[in-house]
């Protein structure tokens, strides 16, 4: 069979689940990854014969795709940042409203990058697959950064994407929930904590529901800001004096995150949406 013949099956196949775009855009991403081409030698190599095995490699991918699940967990890797990271089941895919939050902040503290970065402690909470706190470390390579996640699962992940990535990130188990951060250490603190209620599953969409980590989706329990309110706590008194968190939020949570920052004395604080106009992120300094 040629890459061209087995291409159309892909196509016909997805189009049962995506639109026709979509559909030849993931067939174009699978075909050039496996194949190790790239996209302009596509067109050229389009009547080559595929080999049994890949022909079977891609079959396989195929079927997966057909169950629905990312495109990210069949190719175990999702773009973020500018960076290829090492994905799996036991990590939420890195989305891209995490790359703007990474963008206010290399944004914010690029000026610091320069002067003094060789002193900046950051910490990110409920790391996953790294992503925040490894693209951190790629634009402000003096700073000393560290990680934390309750999954040891995740923090696997991590660590393979900050060796394969080459970055020194120094990663760490912590449940946020129960264990306590040192004091006046941080200079910034960023998380991207888990901020669905499970009443919202039903509305959810179950390529996510059935693959991504409910670990990394759902809080549990009635208190909608539970990690909002926890992080908060702590960040009060590991942040030095001046220091900043920047937090990623559930789009109908802008004004009660807010509000609960200003509580715990928090000044200067930011609400900010996304590139689809949903309130998405925040920050605030320590008094
Ligand atoms: C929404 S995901 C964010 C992952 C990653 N930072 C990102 O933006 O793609 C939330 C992360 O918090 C972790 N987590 C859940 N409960 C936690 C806890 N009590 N303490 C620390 N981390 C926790 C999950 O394992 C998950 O990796």
């Amino acid at each position: 069979m040629t890459l061209a013949e087995l291409q159309k099956i892909f196509w016909q196949e997805l189009s049962t689940l995506y639109d026709e775009r979509e559909a030849r855009a993931i067939t174009k991403i699978v075909f050039e990854n496996k194949l190790e081409l790239q996209a302009h030698q596509m067109a050229f190599e389009r009547f080559r014969i595929l080999t049994q095995e890949q022909q079977k490699q891609l079959n396989e991918i195929l079927k997966r795709l057909l169950t629905n699940e990312p495109l990210q967990y069949v190719l175990e890797e999702a773009d973020f940042y500018g960076l290829k990271f090492k994905v799996n089941k036991s990590v939420l895919i890195p989305r891209p409203e995490t790359e703007e939050l990474v963008e206010w902040m290399v944004r914010e503290d690029g000026r610091r990058q320069t002067a003094d970065d060789s002193e900046m402690q950051i910490l990110d909470i409920g790391t996953g697959s790294g992503c925040i706190p490894i693209s951190l470390s790629k634009k402000f390579p003096k700073a000393n950064i560290e990680a934390c996640d309750i999954s040891e699962d995740a923090l696997q992940v991590a660590e393979e994407n900050n060796r394969g990535l080459q970055t020194r990130v120094k990663f760490f188990k912590h449940d946020i929930l129960t264990e306590k951060l040192s004091a006046n250490k941080y200079d910034i603190i960023v998380s991207n904590p888990p901020y669905i209620s499970v009443s919202e599953k039903e509305a959810m969409r179950s390529n996510v529901l059935n693959y991504e980590p409910h670990l990394a989706l759902f809080f549990s329990g009635d208190d909608d800001l539970i990690f909002y309110r926890k992080i908060s706590e702590q960040a009060s008194l590991a942040l030095k004096p001046n220091g900043k968190i920047f937090f990623e939020i559930n789009q109908a949570k802008g004004i009660e995150v807010v509000e609960l920052l200003n509580n715990f004395g928090f000044v200067n604080i930011e609400l900010r949406k996304d590139l689809s106009g949903k309130d998405r992120m925040v920050k605030a300094e320590k008094n």
